[in-house]
């Protein structure tokens, strides 16, 4: 490439790069003819739209807009963690501790497990896609509902997999058909329960059915980043420990509030955390991220604060979609997903009046979209605004 480029160095510098753009699409290939072709195909992540993105696209004033895009907790985070990522500021010209060491001694206290059982990741998010490093290879199935989360897929596709999407039951995850699903090929199974985008949950007995009928050669994915908004969550610590393939995620970005701080963690068998670690990146979790994370771990009357008003939040919401005669999906988590009739239009008009919710179109579900739990001024600043939206579509 060096040599290509120093054919023109005759040319002045300016008229040298012309030159250069000019010629390198004759004799020089592409970075996409260069990357894996899996890349060219890679579907992209499409996050809710930022607060300061949206201000600025519509002129209006960040300040006046509601973004209920995300699941991310509307009454921010514990004033203790808050606290101690800004005390941990101080140290920031420091690596941070690569073993996470404080957190993992916080989570296992928490969990009664062994901290060797524990990963800590850059947001739950990291820790998926370690297992996609450590278990898939191209042509290995990974079998999912369909609808789900859609980072299963994307991390499936990124190491050359093949994602099994199952179809729905009644917009629930048809647990039995995941099971049947399964072939000699499948590495991993996900589920999330609560699941997003849907809401909906699984109980314990549900998910220990599908548990029990995968082979040994299948490691099962429980992604839990809800499940401390449900008043009793299912439960699979005992069967870890009892040598079952299970493997739990977590995070603290939903009901912890520290979603921009990107931390969250998996558990599981010691063996295979010590393996997933061998995918990790040194410092995956920054200093800041992880005394927050042991100080919001700390503050559960803060948790549970959060609990009961997400649960005042949810009623708010869904009374009115049935007030509104609107189908929505009961909800077990920080949001609820409703059928709007075009989740797009609907997306967009209430984005003009300054609340950002989340079109789910790249769901398969072009006529929903979903609201995540607000404020109890924000949900009705929501309402009122799908409400406006509903009735210029009905007139
Ligand atoms: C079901 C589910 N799992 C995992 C995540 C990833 O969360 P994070 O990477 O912030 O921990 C999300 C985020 O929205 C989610 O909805």
């Amino acid at each position: 490439m060096t040599g290509s480029y120093n054919r023109f160095r005759f040319l002045p510098d300016g008229a040298k790069s012309v030159w250069f753009a000019v010629f390198r699409r004759i004799d020089m290939p592409t970075y996409s003819e260069l990357v894996k072709p899996e890349l060219l195909s890679q579907p992209v992540y499409q996050p809710g739209k930022p607060i300061d993105y949206v201000a600025r696209e519509l002129g209006l004033d960040p300040a006046t807009i509601v973004k209920l895009a995300s699941n991310e907790n509307p009454l921010g985070a514990s004033p203790r963690a808050i606290a101690a990522g800004k005390a941990a500021m101080d140290e920031v010209h420091l690596y941070p501790d690569g073993g996470c060491y404080d957190l993992k001694r916080a989570l296992a206290d928490s969990l009664g497990m062994d901290a060797a059982q524990i990963i800590v990741g850059n947001g739950s998010n990291e820790v998926l896609e370690l297992l996609g490093h450590a278990f898939i290879e191209k042509g290995d199935e990974v079998v999912m509902g369909q609808g789900a989360f859609i980072v299963y897929k994307l991390v499936t596709l990124l190491f050359g997999g093949t994602p099994v999407e199952v179809p729905t039951k009644d917009r629930r995850h048809d647990l039995r058909a995941m099971a049947a699903a399964v072939t000699d090929r499948t590495k991993l199974v996900f589920l999330a329960s609560p699941d997003n985008p849907s809401g909906a949950a699984n109980s314990q007995e549900e998910i220990q059915e599908l548990i029990d009928a995968l082979p040994e050669h299948v490691v099962f994915v429980l992604d839990e980043a809800y499940s401390e908004y449900l008043d009793e969550a299912p439960d699979f610590r005992e069967m870890i420990a009892a040598g079952r393939k299970i493997f739990c995620t977590r995070t603290f970005s939903k009901i912890y509030g520290l979603a921009g701080l990107r931390i969250g963690y998996g558990y599981g068998d010691a063996e295979l955390v010590s393996l997933l670690n061998r995918a990790r990146e040194p410092f995956n979790a920054n200093a800041i991220a992880q005394a927050a994370a042991v100080a919001a771990l700390g503050d559960q009357a803060f948790v549970e604060h959060c609990r009961a008003a997400n649960a005042v939040g949810l009623t708010q919401l869904q009374s009115q979609f049935e007030s509104l005669e609107i189908e929505y999906i009961p909800s077990y988590a920080n949001f609820v997903t409703a059928n709007v009739g075009d989740g797009g239009a609907a997306f967009e008009a209430m984005q003009r009046d300054g609340v950002i919710t989340r079109p789910l179109a790249p769901y398969g579900m072009a006529e929903w979209i979903r609201i995540s739990v607000g404020t109890e001024s924000q949900n009705e600043r929501a309402l009122a605004s799908l409400t406006s939206f509903l009735s210029r579509q009905g007139g």
